[in-house]
């Protein structure tokens, strides 16, 4: 098969490399479209190795066929149109899946499209519903609003009944952002999103924060958090050392929860997906909530592909079609 390799001086070339093996919890799925995520560009450049017995390969997700099925796999046949979670390996013609990280292609989807679920709704799902526990009607700051995560982010705050507000690096991102069911937000060029959010807050402050800057924003959120409020850390885009005011998370009975999804177990991950699958597929079935993608590239273009990430001006997903079915 065909897969990227990271050479040498950090290049990437779409070349030959083995075909992995199903173990028995796996299925061999046959790659229609892959996904970029942030993690992926550090990765490339050597600072997120994969996790032990993942995939050196990059590509965190997937939409394809089955293929080959592990003798303990129970749901998936082959033959059947599925999107995964994966710790690796997505840049791939074929990759490895666990059972439990796979769900069926919503209806009426196509590969690309798929592909452009799995990473951002599992994310935003965990840290949103799961880790801070958001309850109807609670209000949420969602920073990066127009990242792969955020437009997830904001489409299941408005679909579960919670406002949010956002923050992002361009007008047209905002707008963007209102679009997709966001009440507020503020442009991180344009100053401290404080004055702004807590317009949106009012005297309550924020319950929930979704949070991918880190130490850059900690004060700023701290400040906005109400009583009991839960800030999870997914990212540290803005640095990870900083200073915190624990009398201030004391006096508000505020968490602050570090989360990734990579490096858990695969029940963990399992837990996550059939919680989408229940949840969240039926309103992907009805339309509701939509896979949002900037650009589609054929995979041989990848190194284009994370250019086009790596410069900050994308909304939503940029995705690699691996064979024609993910082109479309
Ligand atoms: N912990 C986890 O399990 C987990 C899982 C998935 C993703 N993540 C994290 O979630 C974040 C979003 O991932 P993604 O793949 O959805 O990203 P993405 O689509 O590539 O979007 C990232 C956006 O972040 C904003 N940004 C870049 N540098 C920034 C900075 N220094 N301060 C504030 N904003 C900055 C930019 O948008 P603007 O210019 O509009 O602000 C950029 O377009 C990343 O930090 C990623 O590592 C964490």
């Amino acid at each position: 098969m065909k897969a990227v390799i990271v050479n040498e001086d950090k290049s990437l070339s779409w070349t030959e490399a083995d075909t992995p093996s199903p173990r028995d919890n796996e299925l061999l799925v046959k790659v229609g479209a892959t996904a970029i995520n942030r993690a992926d560009l550090m990765q490339r450049r050597g600072l997120y190795p994969p996790p032990p017995g993942a995939s050196p390969v990059m590509g965190l997700e997937c939409a394809g066929e089955v293929v080959e099925v592990g003798s303990h796999c129970s749901r998936f046949k082959v033959g059947d149109q599925v999107c995964a979670l994966l710790p690796g390996g997505g840049y791939a013609e074929y990759v490895t899946v666990d059972e439990g990280s796979a769900l069926p292609i919503p209806e009426g989807l196509d590969a690309a499209s798929a592909a452009a679920l799995p990473e951002v709704f599992a994310t935003a799902w965990l840290n949103i519903f799961m880790e801070a526990a958001l309850q109807p009607g609670e209000k949420v700051l969602v920073h990066a609003g127009a990242s792969g995560v955020g437009t997830a982010a904001i489409q299941l705050c408005k679909a579960f009944g919670s406002p949010c507000f956002v923050t992002v690096g361009a007008a047209s991102k905002l707008e963007a952002c209102l679009q997709l069911g966001a009440s507020a937000g503020s442009n991180r060029h344009e100053g401290s999103f404080l004055g702004k959010a807590r317009e949106f807050a009012g005297d309550t402050g924020i319950d929930v924060i979704l949070d991918p800057v880190g130490g850059a924003y900690l004060a700023d959120n701290l400040e906005l958090l109400g009583l009991g409020g839960r800030l999870v850390l997914i990212g540290l885009m803005g640095g990870a050392v900083t200073e915190i005011n624990l009398a201030q998370m004391m006096m508000k009975r505020a968490r602050v929860i570090g989360s990734t999804l990579r490096a858990r177990p695969l029940a963990e991950k399992a837990a996550v997906m059939s919680q989408l699958e229940e949840k969240v597929w039926p309103k992907i079935r009805d339309g509701e909530i939509k896979p949002i993608i900037e650009k589609i590239f054929p995979i041989e273009q990848v190194e284009e592909a994370h250019a086009l990430v790596a410069s900050d001006t994308t909304i939503g997903k940029v995705i690699l079609a691996v064979s024609p079915s993910g082109s479309s």
